[in-house]
């Protein structure tokens, strides 16, 4: 089964869970500038919550998501609380055709990684990284 990995991250934090996620599977994790080399089975895919949306470049992957080269997309993101990412990432999945799992993570980060506030992201405690990689191990085990 090929998996793959993609994040949308400004500030790190995102791109710190799909590397957890990444890892725990023995890939690669890369931003959604890096385009699928080709077709997966799974994409896990994931991206943060800036002014209560998803980032215009996430925005504009998700327009071109194509069923064609992903069979099944697994949401993830970290968020001050809000579950805008996932929420995107499920609609526009669906509207492309392509099956969206029903395990999603949304791994509330609060004020880590508000780099305006002089925190640097990409921090996770221990408890959120046990949280994730429950969350990879429990996806795989439902495919
Ligand atoms: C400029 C900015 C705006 C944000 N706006 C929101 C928001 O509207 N709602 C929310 O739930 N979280 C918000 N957050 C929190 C981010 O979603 C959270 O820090 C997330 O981890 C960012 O992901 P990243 O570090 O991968 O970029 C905001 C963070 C920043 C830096």
């Amino acid at each position: 089964m090929k998996i793959a990995v993609r994040y949308q991250s400004r500030g790190g934090n995102t791109r710190a869970v799909a590397e957890i996620i990444a890892e725990d599977l023995g890939l690669k994790a890369e931003s959604i500038n890096e385009p699928l080399a080709e077709k997966v089975d799974i994409l896990f895919l994931g991206g943060g919550v800036y002014k209560w949306d998803i980032d215009p470049q996430l925005k504009e992957y998700l327009e071109k998501l194509d069923s064609n080269k992903i069979g099944q997309i697994v949401a993830f993101s970290t968020t001050g609380g809000m579950k805008k990412a996932i929420t995107r990432i499920t609609e526009y999945g669906k509207k492309a055709g392509i099956s969206v799992n029903e395990k999603q993570l949304c791994l509330k980060v609060l004020l880590q990684g508000h780099s305006a506030l002089g925190r640097e992201g990409g921090y996770l405690t221990e408890k959120q990284i046990a949280e994730i990689k429950k969350f990879t191990s429990d996806v795989i085990a439902g495919l």
